[in-house]
């Protein structure tokens, strides 16, 4: 099986073959480069070619900046485009293309990969964990009645902003700059590069399709956040996306929307986990959590480099014993976190947790505690007080979160 990567000539022929993979005919033309398609890198988009010369399989990345804890911004491939034809599935071809992507992720001088998945048994045994997660959140109107916030200070003050329902194709540039702004606050965000937005590649608001927009503006007419909506079941709210550079705006934002007359509920797709909108409504059950998914997946490929460049909340060291059976590597590293930053250099000391590449990646974030995955039996503590410790290092200074899809 050979695998090459593409040429603009092919990127038909690799357009069909992923539908084809998928069962479903395209909406446009392949050649037509609209949606996500139009914004596929061909040096990263790769064919699986059988040894009769026929396209078998797909493969592509997209590149994005990830925003790490503590506000690091890593550059990642985003995995997508994955499809093998149904004859050929079961043969090793996306185990080829996945060993292909990993040697052209290391040699770009990349130490992380990120993708979305269609199935959650596919890619752990690539090395891949579920690092963020995402959830819907729906608020029946009638009972959307928000309180006054109880602490006054920075970040809790009543908002001094104003708001304007705009349609989407009149938002110009307000999206993509809002949008940039929040996702180099939040850990887990990814970014969305400039052609993305000019070419309307992926899902709304990105992709101008007939919306609704609430674009909130700080005390000086500054767009600071967003939120993109439209009427989905007959008398439902739908929000895209909530977008906003602090927590006031982000509550502003969904205040005006719970305040819609004519729906019976409000949808917010998305919802970050502990998101604070719960905690300002009169009726805390009144927010129903539904839809909880994972939804970033993080390979970690390099792993002193990985956890040099993400940021670290308390001070303290960990020795790691990391498995990555998949690549057929493994490394023990001393990890020491002073004032923020982290030290990772390899050692012989006794390790305090052995862990898979896979389960590091599922921490890497601070989205789930490595003793829950100590409780799953994913991760060994190797004593009493290893867990813990490693829960207080590797948390964030917020839950991480990814809305983007590609
Ligand atoms: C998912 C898909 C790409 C896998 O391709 P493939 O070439 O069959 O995968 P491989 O032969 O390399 O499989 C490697 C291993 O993963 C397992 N595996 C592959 N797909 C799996 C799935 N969907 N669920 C569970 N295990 C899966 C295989 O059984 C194999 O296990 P083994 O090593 O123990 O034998 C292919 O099934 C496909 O195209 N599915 C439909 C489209 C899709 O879901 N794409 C993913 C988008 S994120």
């Amino acid at each position: 099986m050979e695998i090459r990567s593409t040429t603009d000539r092919d990127r038909e022929v690799f357009v069909d073959t992923f539908h084809a993979a998928f069962a479903r005919f395209p909406e446009t033309p392949a050649g037509e480069r609209t949606g996500v398609w139009a914004a596929l890198e061909t040096d990263r988009a790769w064919l699986a070619v059988a040894p009769d010369g026929r396209p078998v399989g797909t493969a592509a990345a997209y590149s994005f900046e990830l925003t790490l804890p503590g506000g690091g911004l890593a550059p990642v491939g985003g995995v997508s485009a994955v499809g093998v034809l149904p004859s050929h599935r079961r043969q090793g071809v996306l185990t080829g293309m996945m060993r292909h992507q990993f040697t052209d992720v290391r040699e770009r001088g990349e130490f992380l990969s990120v993708l979305l998945a269609s199935e959650a048994t596919i890619y752990g045994r690539f090395g891949y964990g579920p690092a963020t997660f995402t959830q819907r959140l729906t608020v029946p109107r009638h009972r959307g009645a928000l309180t006054a916030p109880r602490a006054g200070g920075t970040g809790t003050g009543e908002d001094t902003g104003s708001i304007e329902v705009l349609r989407r194709a009149e938002c110009g540039e307000i999206l993509e700059a809002v949008y940039d702004r929040y996702r180099r606050a939040q850990p887990g965000a990814l970014s969305r590069p400039p052609h993305w937005w000019s070419l309307g590649a992926g899902q709304p608001p990105i992709a101008p399709s007939p919306r609704y927009v609430a674009v909130h503006r700080d005390a000086d007419g500054v767009p600071d956040g967003y939120a993109c909506y439209s009427i989905g079941e007959p008398d439902s709210l739908l929000v895209d996306e909530t977008i906003a550079a602090d927590d006031t705006v982000y509550t502003a934002l969904a205040g005006f929307l719970l305040n819609h007359d004519l729906v019976s509920e409000v949808v917010f797709k998305h919802s970050p986990p502990e998101n604070p909108l719960r905690w300002r409504l009169v009726d805390l059950n009144a927010g129903q959590l539904t839809r909880h998914t994972e939804w970033l997946w993080v390979r970690i490929l390099d792993v002193p480099r990985a956890l040099t460049a993400r940021g670290w909340f308390c001070d303290g060291e960990l020795v790691l014993d990391v498995d990555d059976p998949f690549l057929g590597e493994r490394g023990r590293y001393l990890l020491t976190v002073r004032d923020g930053k982290a030290d990772c250099v390899p050692t012989d000391r006794e390790p305090d947790l052995s862990l898979d590449v896979r389960d590091l990646g599922a921490v890497y974030l601070g989205g789930t505690a490595p003793s829950t995955l100590v409780r799953a039996g994913h991760i060994r503590a190797h004593g009493p007080d290893a867990a813990a410790l490693a829960d207080a290092l590797f948390r964030a200074e917020r839950p991480p979160h990814c809305l983007h899809w590609f």
